[in-house]
């Protein structure tokens, strides 16, 4: 395969990353863009005025996906689709999920202003609520783009406020219809920060992602008994707090001697009624397990909440563990891995195969096409948080492997200029 000899214009992608970092930064250089807030549709508006300009036919399904289209020779070849997600974390970084989405438009518009032509339609996605910050569970734009949630289940979710997903995306003017989702995919690639140590400690340039772990979300509510906290003895005290923090220290031993590659992490921890002189009689905290094994991320979630039983009930407290999300660990298309890491080794990028920690679109993607991603390394393997970084070079070599593997996959067509 002739190898395309155009790359993309970094000085351009980096000021739209800049750009995007202008819309819900935080003080210390981070972002908070929820899904559907103000924030999302400043970025949403933006992103599709820029599709606008590179001639890219423009379109928004139901659940708020926003598709930009070049047209190919043969319009009926399934379409290549590189994309990923513009929402992000409450204190999240510039990359997760931006870079995928602002480097796919890099690509066409380097293809676009090189007057390229491709056998095969290609189209760039951004896909609503991947983060699940402000609803849950996440992915629910390509969950529903896949059928893996109904549209009522998606439409339903609630954010802390009781706004519903659906209210939320006619707010922002971004509830599109059915038709509009794209339904012919030959290939979705992904370009992504790694958000892990793995490729900065082996100093290499790309992360060649074979699958993602499995995961599974639990919200889980102790109720104790409110009281006074200068006259209650300790001995009386049925203290909602005390309690869920012993059970979920003794979970979290539990699960880090079982196996030390699963993961548990209680990333939301609400008490009420939240007052210094009350006793917590309610306490609601979130449940996030992974493991790469699904029979044993399976066995360690069931034998968690078969603990908090036992143990909240030995504590004189009632418990409800609500399970909000379960997702089996995905293994990606072999042709498109071996496509990537060729194409990585011509390009003379160091690169080797690794399983994403993290959970992305390319989960469910995987169900309607050929899927894989493209890793870049994480300074400090740090993701989820203001600090994180990827540095320019290696934004420029993921950048140019996406490009290349682009060109291959939707079947550069010779022009005559
Ligand atoms: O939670 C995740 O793994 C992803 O970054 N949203
Ligand atoms: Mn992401
Ligand atoms: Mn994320």
């Amino acid at each position: 395969m002739r190898r395309s000899n155009i790359s993309i214009n970094l000085e351009r992608l980096m000021r739209t990353i800049e750009i995007s970092g202008e819309i819900g930064e935080l003080s210390k250089g981070g972002i908070c863009r929820l899904a559907l807030t103000d924030e999302d549709k400043q970025m949403r508006d933006l992103f599709v005025e820029w599709m606008k300009m590179i001639d890219l036919e423009v379109r928004v399904d139901d659940f708020g996906n926003i598709y930009g289209r070049k047209e190919g020779e043969d319009s009926s070849a399934p379409a290549i689709l590189i994309g990923s997600h513009l929402d992000t974390q409450p204190e999240g970084g510039r990359y997760d999920g931006i870079l995928g989405v602002l480097t796919a438009l890099e690509v066409l518009t380097t293809f676009h202003e090189q007057n390229k032509v491709f056998n095969n339609p290609i189209e760039i996605v951004n896909f609503t609520n991947e983060e699940g910050a402000r609803f849950s569970p996440p992915l629910l734009g390509s969950g529903g783009l896949s059928e893996q949630f109904t549209k009522e289940f998606i439409y339903s979710r609630t954010d802390a406020n009781k706004n519903t997903f659906e209210e939320e995306l006619k707010r922002i003017g971004y509830q599109g219809c059915k038709k509009n989702r794209i339904n012919n995919i030959g290939s979705y690639l992904e370009l992504h920060i790694e958000q892990g140590p793995i490729l900065e400690r082996n100093g290499l340039d790309i992360g060649v992602v074979t699958g993602i772990q499995g995961m599974s979300w639990m919200e889980v509510k102790i109720t104790g008994k409110s009281d006074h906290a200068g006259s209650t003895p300790m001995n009386m005290r049925t203290d909602a707090l005390q309690i869920a923090t012993k059970l979920i220290q003794k979970i979290t031993d539990f699960v880090v001697e079982y196996d030390n590659k699963a993961l548990i992490t209680i990333g939301r921890f609400i008490a009420y009624p939240n007052s210094i002189n009350s006793i917590p009689s309610e306490v609601i905290f979130s449940m996030d397990i992974r493991h790469s094994n699904d029979t044993i991320k399976e066995y360690l979630t069931n034998i968690v909440m078969e603990k908090l039983n036992v143990m909240a009930c030995a504590e004189n407290a009632s418990i409800e563990i609500n399970k909000i999300w379960n997702a089996e660990s995905v293994d990606f298309s072999d042709c498109l891995i071996q496509t990537i890491s060729k194409n990585a080794k011509d390009l003379g990028y160091s690169n080797q195969k690794i399983v994403s920690g993290a959970g992305h679109d390319a989960k469910y993607m995987n169900k309607l096409g050929l899927t894989s991603m493209i890793f870049v390394p994480s300074q400090g393997g740090k993701s989820h948080c203001q600090e994180e970084f990827t540095s320019k070079n290696s934004i420029e070599k993921g950048a140019n492997l996406l490009l290349y593997t682009v060109c291959q996959l939707a079947k550069e067509v010779e022009t005559l200029n």
